[in-house]
Order: structure tokens, then C-alpha cells, then sequence
């Protein structure tokens, strides 16, 4: 039996190690050395290369390494039926919260325009108050959503979920489908965007959906540049509808050096690591995944193909 792991920024040695740890028979390979393609039973990746899946006559699952599967589905020639599960952390899950609450709590706090005077050398308290609580907005609901939104919630930020269909969402009001997306959006000061990309996601944050946000709103993006229409949140940013953005991912990654985003002056960008995969976590639900094909078991954390999440 052999795995075969292709990632570009993931360490391979130490994903061998811990797979090793817990799979000792295994016979892990690294792309591009895959050797006899026949013998590929198991595919670790984050993102398949374009042609991929039918050089691997045998493969019995793909083992995402990251929580979204974009990049193994987006891939025309992907297997109907061919199985595929993707991670689900409390260590990575908390890593993306803790970004989410940074962002929130940065734009709300408005330690942008602190951090403006204290270069000023400038003493000055600035506006914070108001009428009611500061409401936050998340799009996308599931693990990782509704963990940030009752985080949220406990430090008492009005929050509300949007998803796709109605959800008991706990402390989190909810919105959902095309008939909740606006008005979710008009109680949104911070909108949180943690939705899977799929075809139905993709440019939901457009000129449009932006324009219903209250004036002023912030943007927060730990999910998929695609997500947003880049050329109408740099509009929203410009007139005022949208006061600044967080993305931790934009479109196309990584950002091209002379992309106007990196230099607008209400954008703060971090490199797509607001929930990075750790492998001494991680590594354990991939053997587990992998003993459970061999015994004939359903697979955790496992993805809907046709849905995509
Ligand atoms: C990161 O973006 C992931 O999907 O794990």
C-alpha cells in the first residue's frame, strides 16, 4: 500500500513521520517520485495538479490536508465516487477563530487609527461608543464559523450565522438561504466570511452583496479569495461602504507584488495562514481514515463530492 503526498508548502518529512508513527507499514511517497502509479492507493494533498487523478488507477480515497477541498475538487478529471475526507482540528479550528477575533477586534477597537497616532505621537481617545453592540456577520456556519461565532457571542458581540439551509445555531441567530443572504448582510457591522468554495459560493462577495452591508462595514476573509470580487471591495473600500478589509486569502494567490490590494491603505493582508494544518494534530485522522478503508468503514470528516463540503 502505498500514500502519496503532493503539497507545496507542507513539510513531507515530518508528515512522514507522523503518519509513520501511526501507520508503520506504510510506503509513503512524495510527488513527483510517486514510482509505479498502480501502486498509489491514497492521495494526501491540499491541491491536485491539473491531470492528476487519471494517472492513479487504484486510488481508494484522497485525504485532504486542509479543512477546504477546493483544490482537490476543482479538478475536472476528479473520480465520481472516488471517496474524500478533509480535516477537521480543534488545533487548527482554534487557530482560525483566534485570526477571526484578531480581526474583529482590530477594525472594532480601531487599533489601525491607534496605531496611526501613536506614529504621530498623538494622545487622543477616539470614538468607540454607541447604541448598541457591534454585530458580526458569518458566512458559512459549519465547524469553523460556528466556533468564531461563539467565541464572539461569549464577548459579547451580537452575532448572527448565515447558511445555507436553517440551522440551530445555539447563541448564533440564523440566517439562510438566497432569502436570508439579505438581510444577514444589513445587520453585518463585521462580515466574517468562512464559507467552503464551491460554484454557488464563488463571488458572493460582489458589488451587489457589498452594497447591503450598513455604511462602514468591515470585511473579514479567512476563507477563499474567490469569495470576493476583488475589483468590487477595492470600489466599496474607495467609497466608503466598506471601511477596511482583513483577508488572510486573495485571488489569485500568492498576491502578485504589484497588486494594488498589498498598498491600499484599508487593507491588511496576511499570507493565507490563519488556520495552517498542523501535522502532529492532523496526522491522526488521516491513519485513522486510512484504517477505517481497509476495514470497510465510513470515513471521517468526509466531503459531500457533488455539495463540495
Ligand atoms: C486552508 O485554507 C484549509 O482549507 O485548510
Amino acid at each position: 500500500m502505498a500514500i502519496l503526498f503532493k503539497a507545496s508548502v507542507d513539510n513531507a518529512d515530518l508528515w512522514r513521520q507522523e503518519i509513520g508513527k501511526r501507520l508503520p507499514d506504510v510506503d509513503f511517497r512524495v510527488w513527483p517520485d510517486f514510482g509505479d502509479p498502480a501502486e498509489i492507493e491514497y492521495l494526501l494533498a491540499f491541491r491536485a495538479e491539473p491531470g492528476m487523478f487519471s494517472r492513479f488507477p487504484n486510488l481508494k480515497a484522497v485525504l485532504a490536508t486542509g479543512a477546504g477541498v477546493d483544490g482537490i475538487l476543482g479538478e475536472p478529471d476528479y473520480p465520481r465516487g472516488l471517496p474524500l475526507a478533509r480535516i477537521v482540528d480543534d488545533w487548527m479550528t482554534n487557530q482560525i477563530v483566534q485570526w477571526v477575533v484578531h480581526a474583529v477586534l482590530h477594525f472594532e477597537r480601531r487599533f489601525e487609527d491607534y496605531a496611526a497616532q501613536q506614529r504621530r505621537c498623538e494622545w487622543k481617545e477616539l470614538e468607540t461608543w454607541s447604541e448598541r453592540v457591534p454585530r458580526v456577520g458569518i458566512l458559512g456556519c459549519g465547524e469553523i464559523g460556528g466556533a468564531a461565532g461563539r467565541l464572539l457571542a461569549a464577548m459579547e458581540f451580537d452575532v448572527a450565522g448565515w447558511t445555507r439551509r436553517p440551522r440551530d445555531l445555539g447563541p448564533i441567530a440564523n440566517f439562510a438561504g438566497e432569502e436570508g443572504l439579505i438581510p444577514f448582510l444589513r445587520r453585518s457591522d463585521h462580515l466574517v466570511c468562512l464559507l467552503p468554495l464551491t460554484e454557488a459560493t464563488a463571488g458572493i462577495l460582489d458589488a451587489r452583496t457589498l452594497a447591503e452591508l450598513p455604511r462602514g462595514a468591515f470585511v473579514i476573509n479567512a476563507a477563499r479569495g474567490r469569495h470576493v470580487v476583488t475589483e468590487d471591495l477595492m470600489a466599496a473600500l474607495d467609497s466608503g461602504q466598506v471601511a477596511g478589509a482583513f483577508l488572510d486569502v486573495t485571488d489569485p494567490e500568492p498576491l502578485p507584488p504589484d497588486h494594488p490590494l498589498w498598498r491600499h491603505p484599508k487593507v491588511l493582508i496576511t499570507p493565507h495562514v490563519a488556520g495552517i494544518t498542523n501535522p502532529y494534530t492532523a496526522a491522526a485522522q488521516i491513519a485513522e481514515n486510512i484504517r477505517r478503508i481497509r476495514s470497510g468503514e465510513p470515513l471521517l470528516n468526509e466531503v459531500d463530492t457533488r455539495s463540495g463540503y
